[in-house]
């Protein structure tokens, strides 16, 4: 009846706000996690390291001089001292149950595994805020650059959803991706374009592309049809 429907294949990403919302806030901070809710994201990306206490902390670096006011590794710390750093804008480094708290099982979190031997006490957490605190398994993913922290991951825990971080041809990740069972390939985006996005797809994984912050990028991965995009900038993506 002269009413045509044009139809766009194009689905909506998820919007994974990238270390909380760090174009907004400071990174990894409880700041920043509230910001990418405030923004409406799908689901939060933050960085873990296990210190020398034992504690999960969220941070990015293995060194804390470029975002706080003290020395050193991470890893060397205990939290009792970690604690009394004073990042940029004076915030705390958080540790992971601060953020589990904060976020209350509203948005999905993507756990990238930064630190060497994180995989044993991070399942243990999230087991916790699963069976405790009303978090749901399906809103947790871990992802880590490092594939043998993954591997460790999955031994501990045969539920849990594994995503794999790529730098080089994601589609390199696809044998590793099948034998940890992942759910997903995290490409660096610049290392995507549709023949790689479809044969990512076509091995039944979804593709996560990091960091995308500006127009004519998010809109090429739009186009592209990526399953979600991180991103500094969570309003930017709609
Ligand atoms: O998880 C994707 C992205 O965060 C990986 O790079 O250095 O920002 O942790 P980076
Ligand atoms: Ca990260």
């Amino acid at each position: 009846t002269g009413l045509t429907l044009v139809s766009c294949n194009m689905k909506k990403p998820l919007i994974i706000g990238h270390r909380g919302a760090m174009g907004h806030e400071t990174e990894n901070t409880l700041a920043s996690v509230q910001k990418a809710m405030d923004l409406g994201v799908d689901m939060i990306e933050i960085d873990v390291f296990k210190v020398k206490s034992g504690e999960i902390v969220v941070f990015h670096d293995e060194n804390v001089e470029r975002l706080t006011n003290g020395p050193g590794s991470i890893e060397d710390y205990n939290y009792i001292d970690l604690k009394k750093l004073i990042v940029d804008g004076g915030h705390k480094i958080p540790m992971l149950q601060d953020v589990l708290k904060l976020i209350d099982n509203k948005v999905a979190l993507n756990i990238e595994l930064k630190g060497a031997n994180t995989a044993d006490r991070v399942n243990h957490i999230m087991t916790y805020y699963i069976e405790n605190k009303g978090w749901s398994a399906e809103n947790f993913i871990i992802s880590s650059f490092n594939w043998d922290e993954l591997r460790e991951m999955r031994t501990l825990n045969p539920n849990v959803k594994l995503a794999i971080l790529t730098e080089e041809d994601p589609t390199e990740a696809i044998p590793i991706a099948k034998e940890l069972n992942a759910v997903a390939i995290n490409p660096y985006y610049k290392n995507v374009n549709l023949q790689v996005a479809n044969t990512i797809r076509e091995a039944g994984l979804k593709i996560y592309v990091w960091t995308v912050n500006e127009e004519e990028d998010i809109n090429a991965m739009k186009r592209i049809d990526v399953d979600g995009i991180i991103t500094n900038y969570p309003e930017r993506i709609n």
